[in-house]
């Protein structure tokens, strides 16, 4: 007890502080999302998201180059489509803007790691992620004829160059019907990392302007979880293991920490991290009126996210987070 115990002996020093810090953040840890729309040339900035873009895949190619020399190991990338019609085709069609920017990215940079996200509100009409009954006007996509078109999806992702799957729909069976696909079509060794509980969180809003993926009507609860829900958490995670899972996830990030922290005690596999789009401009926003440091406050969080469980972070400040990081 004190006066013996002064924990402050240990604190007194910026080497003492780093010999006996627990928890470290390097830029392994970060994956970078990248949004890949039509056209050359285009860079057209988020309103709602500071710094990120929708981009073209000409313009994908110049940043994940930048991504790479930063020495991010892994990008994932999502798409906003030409059309958008009922059975999503822009999700699963060889020529799709995923797959294009996947395939450019891979000829210029071997090296880095191409997570495709799987699901298909981006390429839908009413932006649900799947199939929805002719007149539903609820939302409440149907489960078994969605996963022929993710299975679809994740085979031609991995035809264009894809290295990791990321399926984010949360319909149940997923992991396994792709797993099959993959396998079938001679990509045993392609990885699933799956958004395994992945929550109805109105942190998303920022990334449906990215995206473009609003649903028209009605809303994701009918898939996605249920923000009181814990245990639920575990168990979506049990079944993905069981289904072949490579890598699971926990989206939102900030709020369910201690999701992350649960999901980290019951499993072996890596854990990641979703820090979203309304994490990121909630940061952003504070930190442009001059209220926070940003630089500090987004190191602090991912540091959080860490010492929290997980192994890797998708976070729209991978590249500041990489510059800061190579400074310190
Ligand atoms: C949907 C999807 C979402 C995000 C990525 N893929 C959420 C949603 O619209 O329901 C959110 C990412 C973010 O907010 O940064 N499959
Ligand atoms: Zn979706």
């Amino acid at each position: 007890m004190f006066p013996i115990t002064r924990p402050r002996r240990l604190r007194q020093s910026d080497p003492l502080r780093r010999m006996v810090r627990e928890t470290t953040l390097t830029v392994n840890d970060l994956i970078y999302p990248l949004f890949a729309a039509p056209g050359t040339g285009v860079a057209k900035e988020v309103v709602s998201m500071p710094g990120v873009y929708q981009l073209s895949v000409d313009k994908i190619v110049e940043d994940a180059k930048e991504v790479a020399d930063l020495g991010i190991p892994a990008i994932i990338l999502f798409g906003i489509p030409d059309v958008k019609d009922d059975d999503a085709t822009g999700a699963w069609h060889d020529c799709g803007i995923v797959q294009k920017a996947a395939t450019a990215v891979k000829e210029a940079l071997p090296d880095l790691v191409v997570i495709a996200d799987t699901c298909l509100c981006e390429y839908t009409q009413h932006g649900h992620c799947g199939y929805l009954q002719t007149g539903d006007l609820t939302g409440r996509v149907l489960n078994d004829p969605t996963l022929e078109l993710l299975k679809k999806t994740a085979v031609s992702q991995a035809r264009a160059g894809a290295d990791i799957i990321a399926p984010s729909g949360m319909m149940d069976g997923f992991v396994q019907s792709i797993r099959e696909a993959l396998d079938e079509a001679g990509f045993s060794d392609t990885p699933i990392l799956s958004y395994a509980a992945k929550y109805a969180s109105a942190y998303y809003g920022p990334f449906r302007d990215a995206a473009e993926s609003s649903p028209q009507f009605g809303d994701r609860r009918t898939y996605q979880m249920d923000p009181g829900n814990a245990r639920e958490a575990l168990k979506e995670v049990e079944l993905d293991l069981l289904e072949g899972a490579d890598m699971v996830m926990v989206k939102p990030a900030l709020s369910y920490m201690d999701i992350i922290w649960r999901i980290k005690e019951m499993t072996n596999l890596p854990v990641a991290a979703y820090n979203v789009s309304g994490e990121y401009a909630m940061v952003k926003a504070a930190a442009l009126r001059g209220w926070i440091d940003e630089e500090r406050v987004a190191l602090e969080t991912l540091l959080s996210l860490k010492r929290a469980g997980a192994d890797l972070i998708l976070t729209y400040h991978a590249k500041d987070a990489a510059r800061w990081l190579s400074k310190n």
